[in-house]
C-alpha cells in the first residue's frame, strides 16, 4: 500500500505557500537524559502506562515525553491523539484524544496555531479541512489507511454517473478528494444516523464493504457497497471468536463494525472506538475481548483496573508509524505539513460540516 496520491499533492501544493518550517523555525533538538527533573514531570504519567511499560524502559521513554510536553507549549501546538496510538503518546504526550468523529470535532474547537495529528494522514487532512488555517502537521506522512486508498475522486464521480440520484456518504477513512465528491461523511460512532438521515431507501456508504453492510443489517434502508476494506478488522474470524469464547469462559467481546458482519454477528457488542472503550468502562466486565488494533486494550486498561483484558488483536502498521521520536522531531522541524487544495477542501468541508452538524 502506498500513499502515492497525497504525496504527490503535498509536493504540489507546497511550491505555493511558505512551509511550516520556514513559518516557525526550527529549533534545536533538546538533550535527552533522565534527570530527577524529568522523572519527578512524568511521574503521573507513568502510574497510568506502568501495567504496560516495564520500570526499567521507562528512563528511555520518559526525557522524550518530556521533551514533547515542553515543546508543544512553546510552539503552541496541541497534540490529537487517536485511540489506537500506543501508550506512550496517548497516555504521555496526547492533550486531546478519541475516535475519528472526536477527533474531527476537537479540530474545529482548539484554539492552538498548530495542531500535531497523531494518527493517519485522512485524520489530518479531516483536521485541516475543518481548521484551513492552522498549521496542521504530521509526524510520518507514510502514515495511510487501506480503506482510504481503495478510492479516488474519479471513481466517486463514475460512481454518480452511474447511478444518478442515489446519495452517496463516506466514511471518514477518505481523502479530501473522495470527500469532495460525497453529499456527507461519516464515521463509524455516526453511520447510521447518517444513513438514515435522508429519508430514502438507497444509499451508497463507501468504502468500507463491512461497515456498510453491518450498518445495512440494522437499518431498512438498501446500503449499496465499494469494494474497500480494513486490513486490520478484515483478518478478524467469527470462528476465532468461537474458540476464544470456549477457551475463555464468559468472556465479553467487542468488536468494530469494520469487522466483517460474522464477526460483528458474534460479538456481544460493536461500535467505533470510543464506543467500544465507553461500553467497557460502563459495564466494567470481568474478562474481555477487544476485537480492534492491538493499542486500544492498552490504553484502556489502565482505567479500568478490574477487568481481565484477553489481547488478540490485530497491529495497524500505519497507525504504528507514529512514535514519540517522531513527534519530537516534528516539534522541532515543523514538518511535514499536510496541505489541502483550497478548492477540494471546500467541498470536503461541506460533507464533514453536515455530518458534524447532524443532531444526535
Ligand atoms: P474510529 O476511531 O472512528 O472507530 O475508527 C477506527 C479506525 O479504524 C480509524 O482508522
Ligand atoms: Fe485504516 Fe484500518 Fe488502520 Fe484504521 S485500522 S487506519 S481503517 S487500515
Amino acid at each position: 500500500m502506498t500513499t502515492t496520491h497525497a504525496l504527490v499533492d503535498q509536493d504540489r501544493l507546497a511550491v505555493s505557500a511558505p512551509s511550516a518550517a520556514d513559518k516557525f523555525g526550527r529549533l534545536e533538538r533538546p538533550e535527552l537524559s533522565y534527570t530527577p527533573e524529568v522523572a519527578e514531570a512524568t511521574k503521573g504519567v507513568y502510574e497510568k502506562v506502568k501495567h504496560i511499560i516495564p520500570a526499567i524502559e521507562w528512563p528511555a521513554l520518559a526525557p522524550t515525553i518530556h521533551a514533547i510536553n515542553t515543546l508543544k507549549k512553546q510552539r503552541n501546538a496541541v497534540i490529537l491523539a487517536h485511540n489506537y496510538m500506543t501508550p506512550d503518546i496517548f497516555h504521555g504526550v496526547a492533550d486531546i484524544v478519541g475516535d475519528s468523529l472526536q477527533l474531527a470535532i476537537e479540530a474545529t474547537r482548539t484554539d492552538a496555531e498548530v495542531i500535531i495529528q497523531c494518527g493517519v494522514h485522512f485524520m489530518a487532512e479531516t483536521s485541516k479541512i475543518l481548521s484551513p488555517d492552522k498549521t496542521v502537521l504530521i509526524p510520518d506522512m507514510r502514515a495511510g489507511c487501506s480503506l482510504a486508498e481503495s478510492i479516488t475522486g474519479a471513481d466517486v464521480r463514475a460512481l454518480r454517473a452511474r447511478n444518478p440520484g442515489i446519495p452517496i456518504i463516506t466514511y471518514v477513512n477518505t481523502s479530501a478528494d473522495v470527500k469532495a465528491e460525497c453529499d456527507i461523511c461519516c464515521t463509524s460512532s455516526n453511520a447510521l444516523q447518517v444513513v438514515e438521515s435522508f429519508g430514502v431507501d438507497r444509499v451508497f456508504l463507501i468504502p468500507d464493504k463491512y461497515l456498510a453492510a453491518n450498518v445495512g443489517n440494522k437499518t431498512d434502508v438498501e446500503v449499496l457497497v465499494w469494494d474497500g476494506a480494513c486490513e486490520v478488522h478484515e483478518r478478524f474470524t467469527a470462528q476465532e471468536l468461537r474458540d476464544y469464547r470456549k477457551i475463555e469462559p464468559g468472556v465479553k467481546i467487542i468488536a468494530h463494525p469494520e469487522c466483517p458482519p460474522e464477526v460483528v454477528a458474534e460479538a456481544d457488542f460493536a461500535g467505533s472506538t470510543a464506543h467500544m472503550i465507553d461500553w467497557v468502562k460502563t459495564k466494567q466486565p470481568e474478562k474481555v475481548m477487544m476485537i480492534t488494533e492491538c493499542s486500544m486494550a492498552d490504553n484502556v486498561a489502565s482505567e479500568t483496573p478490574g477487568v481481565d483484558y484477553i489481547r488478540p488483536c490485530n497491529l495497524c502498521p500505519h497507525m504504528k508509524r507514529i512514535t514519540l521520536s517522531k513527534i519530537l522531531d516534528t516539534l522541532v522541524e515543523m514538518k511535514d505539513e499536510v496541505v489541502v487544495d483550497p478548492v477540494i477542501a471546500e467541498k470536503a468541508r461541506i460533507a464533514v460540516e453536515r455530518m458534524i452538524n447532524l443532531k444526535s
